[in-house]
């Protein structure tokens, strides 16, 4: 398993070129099932992630052809309409194949998914969706085997609570499904308007993706299309921490204020100073250190909690105390135990953990516990003194394209050491 080896203590000074969004990547790969046409998707990320999703796809039948960072895939006819455990328990997007395939072909059968080990993140609101607009389903040895004989119908769908990949999934069935769904209390998360943005270049008839309530009017076939993903917003605020923890000033190329919602409140108040400007994001730290600041991760414009480990590294040496509270998924506290190792004063107490700042973090050998911890230990290391050697460095490479090359372009002493 490949280590990372960081030298902390040097400032950043240069320009990182943010990638397309996984998380939206991963959805929109999805969408080709929908159709027997051509679906052109440009600005993705090369990742493994990606990749875990490309050969579930080929497998249901989809030829695939990567041209930089323009994918072309053809699911001209579905081969299969089984996705194994073996391609789906690593990557929980993977899950998001049920409803097209059920929508396409009226049957599907789909591995319980697995992922980052974050909680018990179950299905049940992706599968009360599909269930509402006329899929039967029964869950057997792991699998969810679903049936629409007649194929699936609109509904109106009042979700509990906020999820993304419920959302996603239901918006994905529904484009095929006769007649219009509406979700209530629907994700806002920015890639959920890309999702639609993709499946409206297809045909689709979607409106209000975005807000809380999104109308779907079902057509009877989608087309192919061409669709540039969004630039990844969970990249650009763990680069837009970088400057806090070690200092300097980073120029975030593609990157969007408009996506970050309440992280650029938060990432101010702790000093650091981001502008937008043409082609891209200027971000610098103000002053020597950081301020505490608390934060509570929600859903979209909320705080995201897919930046909640790498705050928490910004947090490690901020001045002052910081209450960092997770609402979003039990257990994501795993790394603080890791940064521990390097001198961080944090103690987690049910869903908040309490950061005291220290002046300086110590490089020691830590193991990343999930993808974006990975992250909050790598700017951990960028900010700490001596050497940082960031274990089990596969999980970086699911979601955070070229790390170490973009990082080590800005003056960051950072390795890779194969093994
Ligand atoms: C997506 C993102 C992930 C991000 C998360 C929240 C992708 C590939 N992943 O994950 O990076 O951290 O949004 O912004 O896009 N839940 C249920 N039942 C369900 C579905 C979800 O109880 O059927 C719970 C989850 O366990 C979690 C909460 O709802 O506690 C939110 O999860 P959700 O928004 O669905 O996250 P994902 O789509 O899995």
């Amino acid at each position: 398993m490949d280590k990372l080896a960081i030298i902390g203590g040097r400032p950043l000074f240069g320009e990182i070129a943010i990638s397309g969004a996984k998380n939206s990547a991963l959805k929109v790969m999805a969408a080709t099932l929908l159709t027997d046409g051509v679906l052109t998707i440009s600005n993705m990320p090369r990742l493994a992630d990606v990749d875990m999703m490309l050969r579930l796809l080929m497998q249901h039948g989809a030829d695939a052809k990567f041209e930089g960072s323009v994918l072309t895939l053809h699911a001209k006819d579905i081969v299969s309409t089984e996705a194994p455990y073996d391609l789906v328990r690593k990557m929980r997007a993977s899950f998001n194949v049920l409803g097209p395939l059920l929508a396409r072909e009226g049957k599907a059968k789909v591995s319980l998914p697995g992922g980052c080990a974050i909680g018990a993140r179950p299905v049940d609101l992706h599968l009360k969706a599909l269930t509402a607009m006329g899929a039967e389903i029964e869950l057997d040895e792991g699998y969810v085997i679903a049936a629409a004989p007649n194929g699936l119908h609109g509904a109106k769908i009042d979700f509990p609570f906020v999820s993304v990949g419920a959302t996603e999934h239901t918006m994905l069935a529904a484009t095929l499904a006769k007649g219009e769904t509406v979700i209530h209390n629907a994700a806002r998360e920015p890639e959920i308007a890309d999702l639609a943005d993709c499946l409206t270049a297809m045909g689709a008839k979607i409106e209000g993706a975005g807000e809380s309530t999104i109308h779907i009017q079902g057509v009877g076939a989608l087309h192919g299309g061409e669709h540039s993903v969004l630039p990844d917003r969970i990249e650009t605020g763990s680069y837009a921490m970088a400057p806090g923890v070690a200092g300097g000033e980073l120029f975030l190329r593609h990157a969007r204020l408009d996506l970050l919602g309440a992280a650029v409140g938060a990432l101010e108040e702790a000093g650091i100073r981001l502008e937008q400007q043409e082609g891209g994001i200027r971000v610098r730290r103000e002053g020597d250190r950081c301020r505490a600041v608390n934060v509570l991760t929600q859903p979209f414009p909320g705080f995201p909690t897919d930046l909640q480990a790498q705050f928490m590294a910004l947090m490690a040496t901020a001045d002052g105390v910081s209450a960092i509270k997770e609402t979003i998924f039990e257990g994501r506290f795993m790394h603080a135990p890791e940064f521990a190792r390097m001198g961080a004063n944090i103690s987690v107490d049910g869903q908040t953990a309490t950061v005291r700042g220290v002046k300086r973090l110590k490089g020691a050998q830590v193991m990343a516990t999930d993808l974006r911890a990975s992250m909050g230990l790598v700017l951990a290391g960028l900010g700490a003194e001596g050497q940082t050697i960031v274990n089990r460095v596969y999980h970086l490479d699911r979601g955070f394209e070229r790390l170490e090359e973009k990082l080590i372009q800005c003056g960051a002493l950072i390795e890779r050491i194969k093994e």
